[in-house]
């Protein structure tokens, strides 16, 4: 690499990290101001539904919705709106994933799971007030009517029967079963995909010459969050074969104990770890047309992806 070019790479990467420290910081006091504070009544559901979703996780999808927003010019104040609906219903559909009726988990991002710390009845409750949090969130938004409303029906589309909802579903009625791999994309497209792409079009929906369907631009941010989509579910899969728990905050080692159909136990984990390079490369492809508006979603796509190493 000539020195100019290393010059201008360090300078993109030190960019990133600053933009990414802000950002995060961002998400904590958004989230933190938009949940019902912890003395609010009923006081014990408030502070578990704080405990579910402040103070930990990457906040992916919050980053893909800023990153895909801001390269479309769309104002910060709605990001951070649509930003943390998003990472509301995620949290919910961990407290939920963790419960026993589904994978029984004991530990979530360092923490003793929701029902546990608490108990069952309130994880389910939390899960329940978390996903309409999300909404009553995003119906605040400073958008036009226009705009909100195909954000509502992102997120809700995304989270349903036809996404998040749909995927745990098929995880669920999967365990002890060898699919097809046809049908092991689809409930990780589902259970995972649906609310990464989400976000990076709900990122887009906020910005100007939103609505403008099928252009060059819209094909390749679609292109890119299906790739990072199904890329992120096949790194959950090696990690949870190949790190520890306390690396992790969760539970390791649990998808084989359970007898879960992953990408670890349909292709081992050399060629888990080639798919996730393949669609991590797609997913570098696909920016291509957006040139530097796209750097941000290249360097997502390296986080996501770079932890599997
Ligand atoms: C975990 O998601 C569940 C999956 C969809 C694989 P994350 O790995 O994004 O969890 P947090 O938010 O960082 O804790
Ligand atoms: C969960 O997949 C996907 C969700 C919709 C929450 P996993 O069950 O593999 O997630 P972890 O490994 O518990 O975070
Ligand atoms: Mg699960
Ligand atoms: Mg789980
Ligand atoms: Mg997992």
């Amino acid at each position: 690499m000539q020195t100019n070019e290393m010059q201008s790479s360090e300078i993109q990467t030190n960019e990133f990290q600053v933009w990414l420290s802000e950002r995060l910081e961002n998400i904590e006091n958004v989230l933190n101001s938009l949940l019902p504070t912890a003395d609010q009544q009923p006081a014990r559901l408030h502070q578990a539904m704080r405990y579910a979703v402040l103070g930990g996780g990457k906040r992916i999808r919050a980053l893909l919705c800023y990153a895909a927003g801001e390269a479309a010019q769309a104002p910060l104040p709605a990001l951070h709106v649509a930003a943390a609906a998003l990472e509301m219903i995620h949290a919910y559909s961990l407290v939920h994933d963790d419960l026993p009726s589904m994978d029984n988990d004991d530990l979530r991002r360092g923490k003793a799971t929701v029902h546990l710390q608490y108990d069952e009845a309130t994880a389910l409750l939390v899960g329940d007030a978390l996903q309409t949090q999300a909404f009553i969130t995003l119906s605040t938004i400073a958008l036009p009517a226009f705009q909100q409303v195909a954000l509502v029906r992102e997120l809700a589309l995304a989270s349903g029967s036809l996404g998040m909802a749909g995927g745990q579903a098929i995880d669920l009625a999967s365990v002890g079963i060898i699919l097809s791999s046809t049908e092991l994309e689809t409930m990780h497209r589902l259970k995972t995909g649906a609310l990464l792409q989400a976000a990076v079009r709900m990122g887009r929906l906020c910005g100007s010459n939103a609505g403008v369907v099928a252009d060059e631009y819209d094909a390749s941010l679609q292109q890119y969050a299906c790739s990072i989509g199904l890329a992120f579910q096949v790194v959950d899969d090696i990690l949870d074969a190949t790190t520890g728990s306390a690396i992790l905050g969760k539970t390791a080692g649990k998808d084989a104990r359970h007898a879960k159909p992953t990408y670890v136990s349909m292709l081992g984990l050399d060629a888990s770890r080639a798919l996730a390079k393949e669609l991590h490369t797609a997913a570098h492809a696909a920016l291509a047309p957006l040139g530097p508006q796209g750097g941000r979603l290249a360097k997502l796509a390296d986080l996501m992806v770079e932890r599997a190493r």
